[in-house]
């Protein structure tokens, strides 16, 4: 069957994949502790405060991925993390203004905030060179644990020839390989923020990071290293006991609740603004979903393809077929399923409900699927 090739594009690049464009994300790392004064609050207020705080958050999902962690037991200086991924700045901008304007906000103070950007490595990923493009998207694991820290090289790094440079990183790379079970997620900095890195790891064993971590301060690159603290040990919860591990009454709903309301729905945007042919990128249960109006029609499935996560939000759709063609390396989808047509492509992508609500354009799961 013919392939359907992606339109021409009109805006700039900003990351290439042979050729072709794709956009990097930002990233932000947040860390709040609360003032000891809400501790003294009437446990009414505190959990009336927990979940106006709790509403706010949320109601930015749309329009980022918002991870929550808690650092209660592992930081003296942070108790929450929100890890925040959007396709622009602003959204971090909103959200900090409107968690300062809740009751709550005006007891969280901001210990830490790490501003970053995904960025194609200059390295060669030699066992994986799909892995330097890859790093342009953020996905984050299901990993209960993430370690993160600003990172800084010494200037005689830069001194050094991209050839020298890409010996250690070998190095490095392959010591990485020895830990499969540590995910590293690294992001640039460079005039954006006062570090020239952010590095995330994700992982379920924390023990292995601090080996990782060990015999990495035995390769040569790490000569090179100018700043590679503070570390914040973050622990992976859900947002509402990630206030409850503040203090106060709880407001997280016990797990047997939660299970039972597998229902989920975000907003996407009122069907006047949803321009035809047009795509929209929203956020549910840290996912993100390509939201497609084909000829008035609606279509959500995930926007990351089941090849190597390419951005299906971007690729070309063939309103004929009701199809959309990935690309990174042009596997084809069926918007209404899901399913795979054509391509190098050989697993669905999810597929999700579309329902138009008092004019308003929702993606979501029903209880059913
Ligand atoms: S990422 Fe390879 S076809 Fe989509």
């Amino acid at each position: 069957m013919t392939q359907t090739r992606p339109e021409a594009r009109t805006q700039p690049a900003r990351g290439e994949r042979n050729g072709r464009p794709t956009k990097r994300q930002y990233v932000r790392f947040a860390f709040y502790k609360v003032d000891p004064l809400w501790r003294r609050l009437p446990v009414d207020e505190q959990a009336d405060t927990k979940r106006d705080l709790l509403k706010t958050i949320e109601s930015f999902n749309r329009r980022m991925l918002l991870r929550p962690y808690s650092l209660m037991g592992t930081r003296a200086d942070a108790e929450i993390l929100l890890w925040q991924i959007a396709e622009s700045v602003e959204p971090f901008q909103e959200l900090a203004a409107a968690i300062a304007a809740t009751p709550m906000g005006a007891y969280l103070n901001l210990s830490v905030s790490l501003l970053s950007q995904t960025k194609r490595s200059i390295y060669e990923i030699r066992d994986n060179p799909d892995e330097a493009v890859e790093r342009l998207i953020i996905s984050p694991s299901e990993a209960k644990y993430l370690f993160v820290y600003p990172f800084v090289k010494t200037r005689p790094w830069y001194k050094l020839s991209l050839e020298e440079r890409q010996v250690m990183m070998d190095e490095h790379i392959r010591v990485g390989r020895k830990y499969p079970a540590v995910k590293l997620n690294t992001t640039y900095s460079f005039g954006l923020d006062d570090q020239e890195f952010v590095v995330a790891f994700e992982t379920d064993e924390p023990a292995d990071f601090l080996d990782l971590v060990q015999e990495l301060r035995e390769t040569e690159a790490s000569l090179y290293t100018l700043r590679d603290t503070p570390l914040y040990s973050c622990i992976r919860m859900g947002l509402a006991e990630s206030l409850d591990a503040l203090g106060g009454p709880k407001i997280a709903q016990p797990q047997t609740q939660v299970a039972e309301k597998s229902e989920a729905w975000v907003e996407v945007c009122p069907v006047e603004e949803f321009g035809d042919s047009e795509r929209k990128v929203v956020y549910l249960n840290g996912q993100q979903i390509a939201v497609f109006n084909v000829d008035g029609k609606f279509y959500a499935i995930s926007n990351r393809c089941s090849h190597a996560r390419g951005p299906l939000s971007e690729g070309a759709v063939d309103a004929e077929s009701c199809t959309v063609t990935c690309p990174w390396h042009y596997g084809r989808f069926d918007l209404k399923t899901g399913q795979t047509v054509d391509g190098v492509v050989s697993a669905p992508v999810k597929a999700y409900t579309v329902e138009i609500r008092d004019n308003m354009v929702y993606a979501g799961i029903k209880s059913n699927e």
